[in-house]
């Protein structure tokens, strides 16, 4: 069978930070708190008009300009996003024009926090198939467009950003196995609220309430711990690994409590994961990915290490994903 490897890597964030201290001033919080509770000391936060597809248009140029495969050989696009910049066009079309990959289809997929694995699987499925040899996925959220800046409970967790990933055929090495796993009856855990079909016919002209996250964060938290842990059990066995020949775990930012509390139950020792949620908070989608990039960046992943991605998020949906990192 073939093998598919990742080839490059990109990311972007935008250049403002909102430290805690900052947030001290707009809700009743503190920076001890945010940082015991969450392990965040800062997060990003776009530019007036800075959409979800200029961050993943930033995030694709950084991945395609140190890949092999160039825009015009990339022959799909996928964008994981919960924050289009409209119910449609998809960010993939939008990103396919800008970066102009002409061969390309491309769509965008909803698996909020988990979406970068779900879309990186789907990548690797086409090219499995033979149907493509190239893709780019890539993970963009520009999480604060959806923020209620006056709910405390959610207000200090997210951030924005992107990256991207270039997937193709490679000789040896790449991505040994992958699992997905989506639990509908979590759904009322996390959401976004009001908006969507399920606006009443009555509400329709209505458009002084915008759209924002809610979520039960304790409930969510229980489930996170057992799913990425689990996830990562499954894709290792799927791949004939064990714990012991994973150089690297490259986990979803969402809080640096429950990354800990994976850790133990993976029975992985927390200084083989990857950290880096104290500089961006949770990005949603974009965070595995952008670790990721940073990871290899900083000299944590080299060529032939084995290395474990796991995610969580609203759905619910969690996922992991087994590489041996070819570049
Ligand atoms: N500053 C100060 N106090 C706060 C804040 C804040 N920002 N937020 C909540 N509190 C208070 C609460 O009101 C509560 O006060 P009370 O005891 O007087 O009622 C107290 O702090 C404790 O609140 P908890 O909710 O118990 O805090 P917890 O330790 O659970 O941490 C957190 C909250 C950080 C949200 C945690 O539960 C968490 O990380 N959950 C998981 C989130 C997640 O993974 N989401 C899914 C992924 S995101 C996606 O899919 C897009």
């Amino acid at each position: 069978m073939s093998r598919v490897g990742i080839v490059a890597l990109g990311r972007y964030l935008p250049a403002r930070k909102l430290t805690n201290k900052d947030l001290e001033k707009l809700v009743e919080t503190s920076d001890e708190w945010i940082i015991s509770r969450t392990g965040i000391k800062e997060r990003r936060i776009s530019a007036p008009g800075e959409t979800t597809s200029a961050l993943a248009v930033a995030a694709a140029r950084d991945a395609l300009r140190n890949s092999p495969v160039k825009a015009d050989d990339i022959e799909a696009i996928f964008v994981a996003t919960v924050t289009p910049d409209s119910a449609f066009p998809s960010v993939a079309c939008l990103v396919q024009k800008e970066i102009g990959a002409r061969k390309a289809f491309a769509y965008d997929i909803s698996a909020a926090c988990s979406g970068f694995l779900f879309a990186l699987t789907t990548a690797r499925q086409f090219i499995l198939t033979g149907a493509i040899k190239n893709a780019l996925v890539i993970a963009a959220d520009r999480f604060t467009s959806i923020i209620d800046w006056n709910d405390r409970n959610t207000c200090v967790l997210f951030g924005d950003g992107a990256g991207a990933a270039v997937l193709t055929q490679v000789a040896s090495g790449g991505i040994l196995s992958d699992y997905l796993i989506s639990d509908g009856a979590g759904a009322p855990l996390m959401g976004v609220v009001p908006g969507g079909s399920r606006t009443p016919e009555d509400k329709h002209t209505d458009t002084a309430q915008l759209p924002y996250v809610t979520m039960n964060g304790q409930e969510l938290f229980k489930h996170a711990v057992p799913g990425m842990a689990e996830a990562v059990g499954i894709a290792l066995s799927k791949a004939g690994l064990t714990v012991d020949d994973i150089a690297c775990v490259v986990p979803h930012q969402a809080n640096d409590r429950i990354i800990a509390s994976v850790a133990k139950r993976a029975g992985i020792a927390k200084d083989r994961f990857f950290i880096n949620i104290d500089k961006y908070g949770n990005i949603s989608a974009a965070s595995v990915v952008v670790a990721l990039c940073e990871a290899v960046e900083a000299g944590r992943i080299k060529k032939g290490d084995k290395v474990a991605l796991t995610v969580f998020g609203a759905g619910l949906v969690t996922a992991a994903t087994i590489v041996d990192w070819s570049y």
